[in-house]
């Protein structure tokens, strides 16, 4: 469906890499006796962080690291999830501990994620992780903004002296994601739902970051000609006719949707992508995605 000037990135081809750069370094550490070892935590029953967490522990397994998964109820408290993460905090074994983000309502996050030991804090969300992110002295770092890092630098996509606008400033990406742009030589603006002209200040981004988590909020109005747009949203698209509008002349995408009942889109709409002429464009499904979990792997090793 995209014009063929649209250069499409390949998240999975690029996990892929940086997962085999990373076997390597677990086979050597094994031959020394030492299993990297990530847990994560998932609270309540939220589907969509259940399939995340899967899939992480899952890589981990296929790369030979230790994972373990625990699962706590819906009606869990602030203490007892503080309970597990100072029992995490002192196991030998494990080496990375992962929050699953968000919580259920009666949950501080922000207490929580302060419990984790910083040095076991593989997502980077805890405060002393960001602060030395934020002073360009990066001990761990938010594993999606990393892999829009990764994405980029790979691709030959320059950074240096180019205006970088992110839409979103949230812990797990916006924020980061910022502060790696501006480490790497961008003049970066930061945009969110109070921005008054949006559309004005990210058609003037030559790397565009869609990260505020509203289905295919980004329109050609949006996008420079040229730019590269970096999708990290996803959403689910569960009605035939909204697969319809946002992917015409897909085929694949609504044989999913008729297999699965639904499909997922990103915060950018596909469509405006081709009519604005964008340069790039990390799909979704396949584009970041893939690269968060290789990211969070990679942290933990
Ligand atoms: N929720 C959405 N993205 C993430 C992530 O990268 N890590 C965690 N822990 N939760 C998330």
């Amino acid at each position: 469906m995209f014009a063929n000037r649209v250069n499409l990135l390949d998240g999975i081809a690029i996990a892929k890499q940086i997962k085999e750069e990373i076997s390597t370094e677990v086979k050597d550490l094994l031959l020394k006796g030492i299993k990297p070892g990530l847990a994560a935590i998932l609270v309540g029953d939220n589907p969509a962080s259940k399939v995340y967490v899967a899939s992480k522990t899952k890589t981990c397994e296929q790369l030979g690291l230790h994972s373990e998964t625990h699962l706590l109820g819906s009606e869990t408290t602030t203490n007892e999830l503080i309970g597990l993460i100072k029992q995490l905090n002192q196991r030998d074994n494990i080496d990375g501990i992962l929050v699953q983000m968000p919580l259920p309502s009666q949950i501080d996050s922000d207490i929580v994620l302060e419990a984790v030991d910083p040095s076991k804090d593989v997502d980077g969300f805890h405060p002393e992780n960001i602060g030395k992110l934020a002073l360009k002295q990066p001990r761990f770092v938010a594993c999606t903004p990393a892999g829009v890092m990764e994405i980029l630098k790979r691709s030959n996509i320059g950074i240096a002296g180019k205006h970088a606008v992110v839409i979103g400033r949230s812990r797990i990406v916006g924020i980061p994601m910022s502060l790696l742009l501006t480490h790497a030589d961008a003049t970066v603006t930061i945009c969110h739902s109070k921005t008054s002209g949006l559309a004005e200040i990210a058609s003037s981004a030559d790397i565009l970051i869609a990260a505020m988590g509203r289905t295919a909020f980004i329109a050609a109005k949006h996008i420079k000609q040229g730019a590269a747009v970096i999708d990290v949203g996803i959403n689910r698209l569960d009605k035939r006719e909204d697969v319809l509008k946002y992917f015409p002349e897909d085929q694949k995408r609504l044989d999913d949707f008729e297999r699965k009942g639904s499909v997922l889109i990103g915060d950018v709409d596909p469509r405006g992508i081709s009519e604005a002429g964008a340069a790039h464009f990390t799909p979704v499904p396949g584009g970041v995605g893939p690269l968060t979990i290789a990211m969070l792997i990679k942290n933990t090793v």
